[in-house]
C-alpha cells in the first residue's frame, strides 16, 4: 500500500508577468538616470575647466616680443649664451629663427644644474637635444624654460624637430657639455659663454 502523498503545501504563486517587466523597467530607468547624470557632470566638468583655463590663464607664461628681442630685455644678442649663476648652476640664453640658433653651439658644465631659456625670433621652432629628455617647443612671443643636468661631458646635436620652412633640415645645432673645471676656466673669462672652436 503506497502511503498517501502528502499534500503540497501551496508555494507562494510566481510573481505576475506584469511585476517582472514593470521591475526591468524600473532597473532600466535607473540606469538611463544614472548614465544621464555621469554626462551632465562631465559636460560641466569640460564647460568649468575650459572657462576656468579662458579667464586664469598659466601664471607661469612669460612672454618675449619677437620683434624685440634684439633691442632689449633678456634675449639681447650679448646676453645669449651660458652664464654661470651666483648659486652655481647654468642658465642658458637662445633663441632659433629661420634657419639656426643662437648660439649655434651651446657650452655646459657637467653635473651641474642648468637652466634652458628659450624663444623664437619668427615662427615656432623645435629644441631637442640628442639622446636626452630635453624637448621643448620654442613659440614666438613665448620664453620656454626648462631645467635640466648633463651626467657626462660630451657633444650632443640640437637639430630643430618641428617644420618650420623650407631650410627646416639645415637648421640644427650643438650642445657640448665639458667638465665642470673647464667651465669655471672659461666661465672666468666672459660672462655669456658659447662653445670655442
Ligand atoms: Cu626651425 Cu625647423
Amino acid at each position: 500500500m503506497t502511503p498517501p502523498v502528502a499534500p503540497v503545501a501551496p508555494s507562494a504563486a510566481p510573481p505576475p508577468h506584469e511585476d517582472g517587466a514593470d521591475q526591468a523597467e524600473r532597473v532600466e530607468r535607473r540606469w538611463a538616470a544614472l548614465s544621464i547624470v555621469i554626462l551632465v557632470l562631465l559636460v560641466v566638468l569640460a564647460a568649468f575647466a575650459g572657462l576656468r583655463q579662458a579667464a586664469m590663464p598659466q601664471s607661469r607664461v612669460e612672454t618675449a616680443d619677437p620683434r624685440r628681442l634684439h633691442l632689449e630685455g633678456e634675449f639681447i644678442d650679448s646676453n645669449l649664451g651660458s652664464a654661470l649663476e651666483a648659486d652655481g648652476s647654468v642658465t642658458v640664453r637662445g633663441i632659433g629663427q629661420q634657419y639656426s640658433f643662437t648660439p649655434p653651439c651651446i657650452v655646459v658644465p657637467a653635473a651641474t644644474p642648468v637652466r634652458f631659456r628659450l624663444t623664437s625670433a619668427d615662427v615656432t621652432h623645435g629644441f631637442l637635444i640628442a639622446g636626452t629628455t630635453i624637448n621643448l617647443m620654442l613659440v614666438p612671443g613665448y620664453t620656454s624654460s626648462l631645467a635640466a643636468q648633463f651626467d657626462t661631458p660630451g657633444e650632443r646635436l640640437m637639430p630643430c624637430h618641428e617644420f618650420c620652412g623650407t631650410g627646416h633640415e639645415g637648421m640644427w645645432g650643438r650642445i657640448r657639455v665639458v667638465d665642470k673645471t673647464t667651465f669655471a676656466q672659461m666661465a672666468a673669462n666672459s660672462r655669456r659663454l658659447r662653445c670655442v672652436e
